[in-house]
């Protein structure tokens, strides 16, 4: 019977055969132990001398690592391995011989890895984290199916820049300029007016010239938009929505969780509500802890928003920054005109801002106002200034992004494991 790793357990005590590789390899006169991994998952394959024929054990013996093999066996129930089964191996026929393999059991450097990607995916952490990135997009889906959201993909070819004109890629369209989306939310606004709540998922691209363990050039960002939605209830999605992913992978990635040894006590805290701070009592915060340089207006670093981060357990968010600190299509606060209806949600742990998010401003002559004073080219915006025409709505929604997202909740260090084909600074191999 043909299966696969994953489904072996469906197959306790009966002969199965499977298409794998061979991920490492130890043996002794009389035994040897196959590491075998098909995609789905890993195994141990027991290859016992006495109980195969001479030619299955030389095969068991030679074969080198990362050659292709199928393997049959009976698979054998077995309380040590973390699967819970081990395959005792009755048959090897090697479907391909692979040459010297570049990645040995050995450590390796950072960047001998990168150069490597193509092939450092097969280990068994970077599937783990593969595996939790696609679980983490499966819940995504699922969780805004169940709420009423529709899914629409914006352009990545645009006119506009809604996150400011100095990180942006260029690139001809035939005659005219145009830039890769640094964000959707311009046209997912357009798109809430038509369906109501509606996200998107899709790649985005910034100019960037950061090289931290958080910045990739290129990275996967989730949008939701939400009509008649203001600055609470939007908040209140955002909540739900990243304490339902972080569930959803504790309750189906157990075993890539357990791979990366990541500590889930810390994962299971994470249901909602998740506090909230407001900027100006985060400067306060940051004054006691002793961040003496910071003042009013000033951006938080990476060291702000960790210092912030530790007096939680859960991500916080960040509520109400300075106007002049954000995007120019942010609501202003009712009470006063010098912050706006935004958070930012930062994840525990110092993995830092994972959500951006804010009201929009639905106002059509204070719109047009922030689009001059921000030298924004009048053209471009024309068709998004007429959304606060015809039926303007309060109106808020958020960006999240998957490489960080990904990154704390498998617990790996940078966001260059996060995604399977980094965009860095200076990277654009493999
Ligand atoms: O805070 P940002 O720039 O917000 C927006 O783009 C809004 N237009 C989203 C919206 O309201 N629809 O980006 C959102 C998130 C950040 O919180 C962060 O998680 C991630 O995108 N992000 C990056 N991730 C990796 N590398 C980078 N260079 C990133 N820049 C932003
Ligand atoms: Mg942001």
């Amino acid at each position: 019977m043909k299966t696969t790793i994953s489904e072996v357990y469906k197959h306790a005590e009966k002969e199965v055969k499977i298409g794998a590789w061979i991920a490492n390899k130890r043996s002794s006169g009389k035994i040897a132990f196959l590491q075998l991994r098909d995609g789905s998952g890993f195994i141990q394959g027991v290859v016992v001398k006495a109980d195969v024929s001479e030619d299955v054990f030389q095969t068991a013996k030679t074969v080198t690592q990362e050659s292709s093999v199928y393997v049959t066996g009976v698979v054998q129930k077995d309380e040590r391995s973390p699967l819970g089964y081990e395959l005792l191996v009755t048959g090897v026929e090697v479907l391909h011989h692979a040459v010297d393999y570049p990645i040995t059991p050995k450590e390796h450097g950072t960047e001998f890895l990168m150069d490597n990607r193509h092939l450092w995916l097969r280990s068994r952490r970077q599937h783990a984290v593969m595996k939790i990135r696609n679980e983490i997009i499966r819940a995504t889906y699922e969780f805004f199916n169940e709420n009423g959201f529709s899914k629409v993909d914006p352009p990545i070819l645009t006119g506009s820049a809604p996150e400011g004109t100095s990180e942006l890629f260029a690139t001809k369209y035939f005659d005219e300029d145009a830039y890769l989306s640094q964000s959707g939310q311009l046209y997912m606004e357009a798109a809430a007016m038509a369906l109501g709540k509606v996200f998107s998922f899709g790649p985005t691209f910034r100019a960037e010239k950061s090289k931290t363990r958080r910045h990739l050039i290129e990275f996967w960002m989730i949008e939701p938009e939400m009509a008649f939605t203001e600055f609470d209830e939007n908040l209140e999605v955002q909540e739900q929505y990243v304490a339902y992913i972080v569930q959803a992978v504790l309750k189906n990635c157990k075993l890539e969780l357990k791979t990366l040894g990541r500590d889930t006590e810390k994962l299971e805290k994470i249901t909602a509500p998740f506090p909230r701070i407001t900027y100006d009592d985060a400067i306060v915060f940051l004054h006691e802890k002793g961040f003496d340089d910071i003042k009013w207006g000033d951006d938080f670093g990476a060291p702000h928003e960790t210092a912030i981060a530790e007096s939680y357990d859960k991500p916080v968010f960040i509520t109400h920054y300075p106007t002049s600190l954000k995007p120019f299509y942010m609501q202003p606060d009712p009470n006063r005109d010098d912050v706006v209806l935004c958070a930012d949600l930062i994840a525990p742990e110092g993995y830092g801002e994972i959500i951006g998010g804010s009201e929009r401003i639905h106002d059509f002559e204070l719109l047009k106002q922030r689009l001059e004073e921000h030298n924004l080219e009048m053209d471009a915006y024309k068709w998004y200034l007429e959304l606060r025409q015809y039926g303007s709505v309060p109106h808020s929604g958020f960006g999240l992004g998957l490489e960080r997202t990904v990154a704390w909740i498998s617990g790996v260090e940078h966001v260059r494991e996060s995604i399977p084909f980094p965009r860095l600074l200076n990277r654009l191999y493999p």
